[in-house]
């Protein structure tokens, strides 16, 4: 039943018109490869599958390269001397995990080469010249060069040791620890497949809240297993560090990074880890956040934990993965300032195998942040983006987001740290401060359903993140385009339109969430639905009214200078945007400023009814959403059809539950009429 939705966007239906399918065949009569090792026989058996199902007939397999016509794959060193050659060039343009696909004449005879430095770089060559094919285009004259622009291109899973998932919406976890280490199931290949087809090479098994079981023999000798499937797939396994592990399971009396058995534990704990899997890639470590032990339990600093961590690993080639997501009731009065305050002052601090973790905004994956003041701000440390592909705060797997929209629109936000240009992607892939390690996370969105995602176009969030962690200057139509041609369909009647929901979704759903900088107004606990009444939480920084401080003069949180001055965490020429009124994009208004409900907007609406239009907006966006896909009906099989019809009919009852909900409870506050256009709550 699940077939199509199980396969992803490694569908590979005979897709292509007669034309490019005639030009196809004839391009791709035999494939030759010149390795043997496992990651070659996947990327060997990858081709002649795919190639099977795209064209319909099995490929030549052959052992030499021999007549025309042939698709040759091989890493650089298997090469001819002549070959290696010809190729040099483009060989100097490619780092170690970029490939080429290029048409060339070897012996007089047309060939097209896929390459590149190892076998894992022609993996991903070979993945992306089957979406060459998947997305229909010609393979006449090939000569593409590719390399990712980051180092650590990673799934962050939530998943706890007894398979549920904090903040996942898609069945429970995929490791079966209990079988584990010597059932392996299917799912670990097919998933390690479908990361190795966009390029991510990392993936954190456990939970930022987990404990530190997943540290001792038992779990160890299971992490080993997955590893060691993961690894033909260029696919390193990393664990989440619990601080106070060496309490724990070790029978220390402390977990001070500064006591020299502490420092000792972890050093025998890495070494013993990397006995197990040699290639094991580090720790994410969530310290001294939201109740989490950390090193300022001991009154040490990030510092002290990260780079204490950072010495365990370094001998092995490991890296710390240092989370910047703290805040504490101790300094509430702006929840938004405090990752910035602890972190900045240390930058230059951290030894070379850190890299801080950042989330995308200041508070935590909402519909819409303005960009981590962060980024940009710590020239001599490198920073990894953290983004959130599930939908903990975008209604989970219910709603259809396309999230590369939002993960654009943060990537390329100007900080202006080193003036004009200076992008959030510049400060991601390191050539904003020539930084050499480099990473993008993303909280996966991945469980057992049979689907993966929960969604069918959740699905798109997943591939979307691995391509941005690939190349963090991608545009996310370029991703949708690709995403439905792989997943769907060819057919540009079907492509068009549904493409432009994909992209439209994202603002839809700040529209009828949180329009014009809202944030965090969702219920609690769950953080499914609205809550913007929410004020009796006993953290003050948790309750929703916290965030939006609506009252009868006005609406929305002032950070401006003459509120909390968290603007001044930018830089100075973002404050000036940010500080002023007149000048502040009004998509962050209420993020940065309390405003009258009188106050005018640039379109002449007053506040009020400006933000009651946009809820409306959203609403009749999603409506928009729900036309497009009804008339995609002949394009889509009908269980994909018929689940997002379903999933779309829940996001329009749910966008109108929105509206009617924020819009009823801030109405108290400004104690004024709806505008026109706006449906009446019923
Ligand atoms: C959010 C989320 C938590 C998570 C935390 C984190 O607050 O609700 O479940 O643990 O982020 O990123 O550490």
């Amino acid at each position: 039943l699940a077939q199509k939705d199980y396969k992803l966007w490694l569908q590979f239906d005979k897709t292509a018109n007669t034309v490019l399918a005639s030009e196809y065949k004839s391009n791709i009569q035999g494939i030759v490869s010149l390795e043997n090792s496992e990651t070659s026989k996947i990327a060997m058996k990858e081709l002649e599958n795919g190639i099977a199902a795209l064209l319909g007939n099995k490929p030549e397999i052959k052992s030499e390269i021999t007549g025309e016509k042939n698709l040759i794959i091989a890493s650089q060193k298997s090469l001819t001397p002549d070959l290696q050659k010809t190729l040099q060039d483009d060989f100097s343009k490619i780092n170690s995990e970029g490939f080429l696909i290029k048409t060339i004449s070897f012996k007089n005879k047309k060939q097209i080469i896929i390459t590149g430095k190892n076998d894992i770089a022609v993996l991903y060559g070979v993945f992306n010249f089957l979406r060459l094919l998947q997305t229909n285009k010609s393979i006449q004259h090939l000569n593409i060069t590719d390399s990712p622009k980051t180092n650590i291109r990673i799934l962050n899973h939530w998943d706890n040791l007894d398979r549920t998932v904090e903040r996942g919406y898609a069945g429970f976890s995929l490791w079966d620890w209990q079988k584990l280490p010597d059932f392996i199931d299917q799912r670990y290949i097919d998933y390690a497949r479908a990361n190795a087809s966009i390029g991510i090479n990392g993936t954190v098994l456990t939970n930022v809240n987990a404990n530190a079981l997943i540290l001792t023999p038992q779990y160890l000798e299971k992490v080993e297993a997955l590893a060691n499937v993961f690894r033909p797939y260029g696919i390193k396994v990393y664990l989440t560090a619990r601080f106070s592990a060496p309490i724990e399971i070790g029978k220390l009396k402390t977990a001070d990074p500064k006591d020299p058995e502490v420092i000792n534990w972890w050093k025998n704990k890495a070494a013993e880890i990397y006995k197990q899997i040699p290639d094991f890639g580090g720790f994410l470590v969530k310290a001294n956040s939201e109740g989490q032990p950390g090193p300022q339990n001991y009154g040490r600093d990030h510092v002290d934990g990260a780079n204490m961590l950072a010495d365990a690993v370094a001998p092995f080639g490991g890296v710390i993965m240092w989370r910047a997501f703290v805040y504490s009731e101790h300094d509430a009065n702006d929840r938004a300032k405090q990752a910035y305050a602890e972190f900045q002052p240390y930058d230059g601090k951290f030894k070379e195998n850190v890299i801080v973790q950042v989330k995308n905004g200041a508070i935590d994956f909402q519909p819409r942040e303005p960009f981590h003041p962060l980024f940009g701000a710590m020239p001599k440390t490198p920073l990894m983006m953290e983004f959130q592909i599930t939908q903990e705060y975008l209604g989970f797997s219910t709603h259809l987001v396309f999230l590369p929209k939002l993960f654009q629109e943060v990537l390329e936000s100007d900080t202006y740290q080193k003036g004009k240009g200076s992008h959030v992607a510049k400060v991601i892939d390191g050539t904003l401060y020539q930084n050499k390690l480099t990473g993008i996370a993303g909280v996966s969105n991945i469980g057992n359903d049979l689907n993966w995602t929960g969604h069918p176009f959740a699905q798109a969030n997943w591939y979307g993140f691995g391509r941005l962690a690939w190349n963090p200057y991608l545009d996310s139509e370029t991703i949708a385009d690709e995403w439905l041609r792989c997943t769907f369909s060819n057919d540009e009647n079907f492509i068009k339109p549904v493409k432009k929901m994909m992209i439209d979704s994202r603002e839809a759903v700040v529209n009828y969430m949180t329009p014009l900088g809202l944030h965090h107004i969702m219920d609690t606990g769950h953080h499914y639905g609205p809550g913007p009444w929410v004020s009796d939480l006993s953290r003050p920084e948790w309750n929703p009214t916290y965030y939006h401080k609506a009252n009868k003069n006005g609406i929305g949180f002032d950070r401006s200078k003459s509120g909390t001055n968290a603007v001044s965490q930018y830089a100075p020429e973002m404050v000036k945007v940010f500080n002023s009124l007149e000048t502040c994009p009004e998509k962050d208004l209420l993020w940065f400023h309390h405003v009258s409900w009188d106050y005018k907007l640039k379109d002449g609406q007053t506040l009020w009814n400006g933000l009651a239009l946009q809820y409306q907006e959203g609403v009749n966006q999603v409506a928009e959403m729900q036309n497009v896909w009804n008339k995609a009906k002949k394009y889509v099989d009908s269980e994909r059809f018929n689940e997002v019809k379903m999933l779309l009919e829940i996001q329009q009852k749910e966008a109108k539950w929105w509206r009617d909900a924020c819009l009823l409870y801030f109405q108290q506050f400004s104690g004024k009429e709806l505008p026109s256009g706006v449906e009446k709550p019923t």
